[in-house]
């Protein structure tokens, strides 16, 4: 009952049988992981712990942005509570401003001294003062130190609109454009690491067909230039192009279409992404709870979550067809669970609370992410702030950091860490007619040469016996942080924030092997000292 985690939907349904067959074996509460150190995959890009703020509820409004006279400590206007936090999980880019907004936004209303107020028809109706625009953007991504990924309007907009964007933004030649951002406040151009042509143009975006949204994908990709001259040669803006939503034939045949033309594309274009968007709901509209829930939900959560490894496959088989040297990454842009309002909350500021459950997901994903890492190069939760599945509630002058969070935290030692392969018997855990590997793991070498490993016990009743085996490296100490709480729906709370934080943990070293014993319910990372 070895799996490997290359091929996990196939292995797992092979453990799930061999379980059912040796089902007085499972008493044995031990998990052997095999870390194959002589072996290197590819780089985890950091980028996959991307952060996704959209104009949307309050994701930027309270939420970064109170404005230079709140009482609410802050620099030029952007919450310093939530700068520190975001700085601490090394955030290594933004995706701004949407999302659905991104199609409708306008970016001269966002700029100068006097701003446009227009409304936010896509979430609640509400206005938008325009008041967190361009320069605010760029201000908070210098506070937290991360990069700048743009999604240009193509929906409302027109190229010419986007281009002047982009040339706004990093000129350094002067322009009338680049003049007006330097009486703007901003002299020197800005970087802008990535661009998105467009959001679901499928459907928010302008319910465009694969083919008319090519010719707009042509377009903008000729003509919305950066002109920054430190992105020139090297750390080039890459370009993201719209891709799938699901797994569906509509999706496939999308991936299919932009590929294709992508293999035959000329001099006059280009594309380095095709963003993916999968929201863990399990049935639309989101009608799971985010608090007071049980063991059935959380189950059914994670099992769903778990179709992301074969979304990936299926998409990432058609990019493989066209695109064999994999030059274009697979950019999950969108990803997290997306629950019920919270009562009480706007439903069209999409609130949600975050727990236990939502820490055991994000893991669950990341090293999804992590295992397709030569295709997967950069990926966003949604949201960052306040919106869906964040790092960080805020209420007024509270803040309260999320489970999520945590996982994000405790991920940093993988940014930019190389993939070493794993191979384990997961076991089962099985709760009503759900049955899920018990356990997960990954493993990377930071650029020190350190051994890092995550795993997760999902099981939320039983804990676990990890024996990791590490030979080749001499392994000395072992010792990391572990992620767990009383109940699956565990939240923070501004009046208890810590129900769910990391503590320390440590292993016992025998020989090549690491000894520990996982929590139920526990996301759990470890640095191997050699
Ligand atoms: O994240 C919320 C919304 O979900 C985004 O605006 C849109 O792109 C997606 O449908």
């Amino acid at each position: 009952m070895v799996s490997s985690f290359l091929h996990r939907s196939r292995v797992f349904l092979i453990a799930v049988l061999c379980a059912i067959i040796t089902l007085p074996a499972l008493g044995g509460e031990k998990v052997a992981i095999w870390v194959d150190t002589s072996k290197a995959g590819a780089k985890i890009d950091r980028n996959i712990f991307g952060q996704f703020a959209e104009h949307l509820g309050h994701g930027i409004y309270d939420g970064i942005w109170v404005g230079p006279n709140s009482t609410i400590p802050n620099t030029r206007g952007i919450r310093n509570d939530v700068v520190a936090a975001l700085k601490a999980i090394k955030v290594p880019n933004v995706r701004w401003p949407g999302g659905c907004f991104a199609d409708e936004y306008h970016w001269r209303n966002g700029i100068g001294p006097q701003r446009a107020v227009t409304l936010n028809p896509n979430w609640g109706g509400v206005i938008e003062p325009n008041t967190f625009g361009t320069h605010e953007f760029m201000d908070f991504l210098d506070q937290i130190d991360a990069d700048a990924y743009i999604s240009v309007n193509v929906g409302s907009g027109t190229p010419r609109e986007a281009a002047e964007w982009l040339e706004y933004m990093t000129a350094s030649q002067p322009t009338t454009l680049a003049k007006e951002r330097a009486a703007n406040g901003h002299a020197a151009p800005y970087r802008v690491g990535y661009l998105g042509i467009g959001n679901e143009s499928w459907d928010c975006g302008g319910n465009m067909t694969p083919d008319y949204y090519l010719s707009q994908l042509k377009i903008y990709s000729r003509f919305v230039r950066n002109y920054n001259p430190e992105q020139q040669s090297k750390q080039q803006m890459l370009k993201i192009a719209v891709g799938p939503g699901g797994g569906e034939p509509r999706w496939t045949e999308w991936t299919e279409a932009i590929m294709k033309a992508y293999q035959s594309h000329t001099w006059s274009w280009d594309m380095n992404g095709l963003s993916m968007h999968s929201y863990t709901v399990v049935k639309w509209p989101p009608s799971y709870a985010s608090i007071g829930f049980g063991e059935t939900e959380y189950s059914q959560i994670l099992k769903s979550t778990l179709d992301m490894e074969d979304l990936i496959d299926k998409h990432a088989a058609i990019m493989d067809k066209y695109d064999p040297e994999k030059k274009v990454a697979l950019v999950v842009d969108e990803w997290g669970g997306w629950y019920a309002p919270l009562p009480g909350s706007n439903p069209g500021f999409l609130v949600q609370q975050n727990s236990l459950r939502d820490a055991v997901l994000a893991a669950l994903n990341l090293n999804i992410f992590a295992r397709h890492a030569d295709r997967v190069r950069m990926a966003n939760i949604a949201q960052m702030i306040n919106v869906l599945q964040s790092m960080i509630l805020t209420d007024k002058e509270k803040m309260v950091l999320t489970p999520t969070y945590y996982v994000y935290k405790m991920y940093v030692p993988f940014q930019d860490a190389t993939f070493v392969p794993v191979t384990f018997n997961a076991g089962i855990y099985t709760h009503d007619n759900i049955t899920l590997p018990r356990v997960d793991a990954i493993a990377g070498k930071d650029k020190s040469g350190k051994l890092w490993l995550e795993i997760t016990n999902v099981d939320p009743n039983r804990p676990v016996e990890i024996e990791v085996n590490v030979s080749g490296i001499g392994p000395k100490s072992a010792a990391g942080e572990t992620l767990t709480a009383p109940k699956v729906d565990s939240v923070n709370t501004f009046g208890a924030p810590s129900t769910v934080v990391p503590k320390p943990v440590s292993a016992k070293i025998e020989g090549d092997k690491v000894m520990l014993k996982l929590e139920p319910k526990s996301v759990t990372v470890l640095a191997v000292e050699q």
